[in-house]
């Protein structure tokens, strides 16, 4: 892990309409780390993570990624920039087949690269078997794998996770979860979302807790596994 910093947000603020859902958040990414940002349901954390790709506007604030601003960018120059984002609740299309889907990852690319398919394919063997299957005929952890899967197809620096655990057999997260971290070992950075704050930091080199859109602790993994605090809050242990 080096020290160069790869992504920052500044002070970001982002409302709906008169509702502040982020009130000013800082944090920082490095180059080949794997970042969580931890929080309840309702914290903020979708409501980030669509505003780093810019399907949501800030309000104030700033986001860079190499040193460049990206809040004034249309959504469509981030995938290209290095960035790719696994939505929350998957969203595959469930008429086309998983290596449709899989293709449609690629869009950005003149044109698609059999080297990252068969990765994509060593990671998640199940998505070749079911290569020509319907995409909406997967298992739910089987649609997040492919989400994955087709966030990676656009050969992304950074890929932005946005709770690939949730309503997954617990199984199947600690399957998709060790991908996730071979998906960082080959250099690929990852931010990280989470409910399943357990999980997501026995991965994760540092983290996050957003709480009603501020940023109330961060450290390592450790110290946020240690902290009382976020264990009574997170991990579902009392003092
Ligand atoms: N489209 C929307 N319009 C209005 N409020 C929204 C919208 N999406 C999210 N919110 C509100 O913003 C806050 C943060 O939501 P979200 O980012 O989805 O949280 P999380 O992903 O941490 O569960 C919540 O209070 C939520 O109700
Ligand atoms: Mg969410």
């Amino acid at each position: 892990m080096s020290n160069d910093i790869l992504f920052e947000i500044k002070d970001l603020e982002v409302s709906y309409g008169s509702i502040a859902a982020i009130k000013g958040i800082s944090l920082d990414v490095r180059k080949g780390e794997i970042v969580t940002i931890l929080g309840a349901n309702g914290a903020g954390k979708t409501t980030t993570m669509r505003t780093i790709s810019q399907l949501l506007k800030a309000k104030a604030g700033s986001i860079t990624f190499k040193g460049q601003e990206l809040t004034k960018l249309p959504a469509h120059k981030i995938v290209k920039l290095g960035i790719s984002h696994s939505p929350e609740g998957r969203r595959v299309f469930g008429i086309l087949t998983v290596e449709e889907n899989l293709m449609l990852g690629a869009f950005s690319q003149s044109k698609m690269d059999r080297e990252v398919l068969d990765w994509v394919y060593q990671l998640f063997p199940r998505l070749k078997e079911r290569r020509k299957q319907l995409a909406g005929t997967l298992s739910g952890g089987e649609q997040q794998m492919l989400a994955i899967g087709r966030s990676l197809m656009s050969k992304p620096e950074m890929l932005l996770l946005d709770e690939p655990s949730l309503g997954i057999a617990p199984i199947l997260v600690k399957a998709i979860f060790k991908q996730i971290k071979e998906i960082a070992e080959k250099g690929v950075t990852v931010l990280l979302v989470e409910q399943n704050a357990k999980a997501a930091l026995k991965l994760a080199d540092r983290g996050y807790v957003l709480d009603v859109g501020k940023i109330v602790f961060s450290g390592t993994s450790e110290e946020l596994l240690a902290s009382e605090k976020v264990q009574e809050a997170y991990l579902g242990k009392k003092h």
